[in-house]
């Protein structure tokens, strides 16, 4: 009998702090041993010619997420995770919702009913906290957090799930007590409104003007007001979505002031500008790109750039939100409600799958950031951050079996029909991309291969998590 139940042989070794050339061997899903050869394996993996990472973790993802006008997420966990498991992810961390009127508990068991016996990879939920009642602040949310749900997300903005300034504060003193991880969706609320409306009565309704309306003076007030409320409250923050120069001047500020605060950034805010908001010519097609904040222009994206690679950045995350853009359902032009105004149009756009291959091609391929800082942004400091690490994040003795396995050279053009997501397009149609992953493997066992899912739904679990470790 074989001593490992499954060894991957002849490849480079990629962690966020060095790499090696090494076999690696498994056994009960976990990393036994890590050699220049390890011993006979039940099944083998020839990752010649290949870079072995630690599975990628995207700490920010939406499935299967109701929506302020019923329009319904074009990812369920099915379709949500076998994305992922195909962009080289073995870990997500979804929200669980509390819809305004709701109990918090009650929204985590419903999410965990959608995504138990759904999941290609492993998850991990994060909660959002929209309505910070007596008992929410009191009992339910203080006991999730014991029970491994150690992180949540507010947000400054958007009517049906916004926190005014008293109620951050209260939910921020819930978290220093229970020592969870607050995500801040930074966007000032009353200025996007302001300018909305100003939008609307000069009839500049079009997608493009979302963009106008949620300004980055807007992003950088409410990041400056989040990271204050954090310091007199005395607790660590992330700030989510991070577009551009405004925002990340805040966070550098309150670092020099010895503050924790974190930061994230993702694909559109590196590979879109504003201008796709346009669309062909001002027209619906610029729904495609409505995610907020929006991507903004090619002074920000260098910004943003700079920022992945001083560290102002700690995390690099899809901020996966899926719709569909045709039919009634859709956010085109199909959709009544989305028909009238920028405002009407669902915020959010895919991406779960090529977050992986964006940043390694723009970033590692380009010369812009190393491999090696490549695998902390997106595997290794958002499993630290968001308390999985060692069990995920790192190639290492004793943690999960979980790799990308990662051919450098190989160029492809980024097209929906290849795409396993539910959406009916992608924001990146027609980007050409070196790097992408080949197989995925979760826990020893290879989930997909040559852009075949070999998994099955049934293969990921929940994980629950300690405090963060950063
Ligand atoms: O536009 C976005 N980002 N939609 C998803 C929800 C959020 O704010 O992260
Ligand atoms: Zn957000
Ligand atoms: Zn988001």
């Amino acid at each position: 009998m074989p001593e490992l139940d499954f060894a991957i042989r002849g490849g480079t070794v990629v962690n966020a702090s060095d790499r090696f050339r090494a076999d690696i061997g498994v056994k009960d899903g976990r990393i036994v041993q890590i050699a220049e050869t390890v011993a006979d394996a039940r099944e083998e993996f020839d990752a010649s010619g290949r870079l072995v990472l630690p599975g990628g973790v995207d700490g920010h993802v939406h499935l299967a997420q109701p929506t302020s006008d019923g329009t319904v997420m074009a990812d369920d966990f099915e379709t949500g995770t076998r994305a992922a498991t195909a962009g080289g992810n073995t870990t997500i961390l979804p929200f669980a919702l509390q819809e305004k009127g709701k109990s918090l508990r009650q929204c985590v068991s419903d999410y965990h009913e959608k995504a138990n016996g759904n999941c290609y990879i492993d998850v991990s939920f994060h909660l959002i906290v929209s309505d910070p009642t007596p008992q929410v602040l009191g009992q339910e949310l203080p006991a999730l957090v014991r029970d491994g749900y150690t992180s949540f997300k507010v947000f400054m903005t958007y009517d049906d799930l916004m926190l005014t300034d008293s109620q951050l504060l209260e939910v921020f003193e819930v978290a220093r007590r229970e020592r969870a991880l607050v995500m801040v969706h930074a966007e000032g609320h009353d200025a996007i409104k302001h300018m909305t409306r100003k939008l609307e009565e000069s009839g500049r309704t079009a997608p493009y003007y979302h963009g106008i309306a949620h300004s980055s003076i807007a992003e950088r007030e409410a990041t400056h007001r989040a990271i204050s409320h954090a310091e007199l409250t005395d607790i660590p923050i992330v700030i989510v979505h991070v577009s551009g120069r405004d925002p990340m001047e805040q966070i550098q500020w309150a670092r020099r002031r010895g503050l924790k605060v974190f930061a994230e950034t993702c694909p559109q805010y590196i590979a879109l500008t504003m201008e796709d908001l346009k669309g062909l010519n001002m027209d619906f097609e610029g729904a495609k790109y409505v995610c907020s904040p929006p991507p903004r222009d090619r002074e920000n994206q260098e910004a943003i750039w700079e920022g992945i690679r001083d560290g102002t950045f700690d995390i690099f995350s899809s901020d996966h939100a899926p719709f569909k853009y045709e039919g009634e359902n859709g956010t085109g032009k199909d959709n009544p409600n989305a028909r009238t105004s920028f405002k009407l149009v669902p915020n959010g756009i895919p991406g779960i799958e090529t977050r992986l291959p964006i940043l390694f091609s723009e970033g590692v391929s380009r010369g812009r950031i190393s491999l090696e800082r490549f695998v902390a942004l997106t595997s290794t400091n958002p499993a630290k951050l968001f308390g999985l690490y060692p069990k995920k994040g790192s190639i290492m003795i004793g943690a999960d079996a979980d790799f990308a396995i990662w051919d450098p050279d190989r160029e492809v053009t980024i097209t929906q029909s290849a795409l396993h997501h539910g959406s009916d397009y992608t924001p990146y149609e027609g980007m050409e991309v070196k790097g992408w992953p080949v197989a995925t493997i979760l826990r020893g066992r290879t989930v997909m291969r040559d852009g075949d899912i070999v998994g099955e739904k049934t293969f990921g679990s929940h994980l629950s998590r300690t405090t963060s470790d950063m």
